[in-house]
């Protein structure tokens, strides 16, 4: 295996991770923030999403241990590395917050295809493995946010 496929593997896992904290971080704004007729199940169901992003993040930080590299320090590191834009705006609409995570966690899950991609040219197999879930919970978040505006 060549240095370029392994560094580039431990590229996709290290911004995999920082999308991961900015999808938790903007995840967790909305179930603060969200108002309307919908409150209760969308406060509700943001949380449920934060806490299944924030659980991943460990795991994919030691992935990154597993394979031999150093990963994110800060929030200053995190935040140089993600493609997820932030959002601070306090007062969105709730399908402007739900089209937003959409989006959003459509960009995860190119960021997940790109990962298992080059876990499988790494000879990487366990995140090549373990991906296939995250893979499916990802699927599961854009499913249930778009149903909520269907
Ligand atoms: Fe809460």
């Amino acid at each position: 295996m060549g240095d370029n496929v392994k560094t580039a593997h431990i590229a996709n896992l290290n911004g995999l991770l920082a999308d991961a904290f900015a999808l938790y971080i903007k995840t967790k704004n909305f179930h603060w923030h969200v108002r309307g007729p919908q409150f209760r199940d969308l406060h509700l169901l943001f949380d449920e999403q934060a806490a299944e992003i924030f659980a991943l993040t460990d795991l994919i930080a030691e992935r990154v241990r597993k394979n031999g590299a150093t990963t994110h320090t800060s929030l200053g590191s995190l935040n140089a590395d993600t493609r997820i834009k932030p959002q601070d705006r306090a007062d969105l609409a709730p399908e402007a917050m739900i089209g937003e995570l959409v989006a959003d966690n459509r960009t995860f899950l190119a960021q997940l295809r790109a990962t298992k991609d080059s876990a499988g040219e790494a000879g990487d197999n366990a995140t090549d493995g373990i991906i296939d879930d995250w893979t499916d919970q990802c699927e599961q978040r854009i499913w249930f946010l778009s149903q909520t505006i269907a």
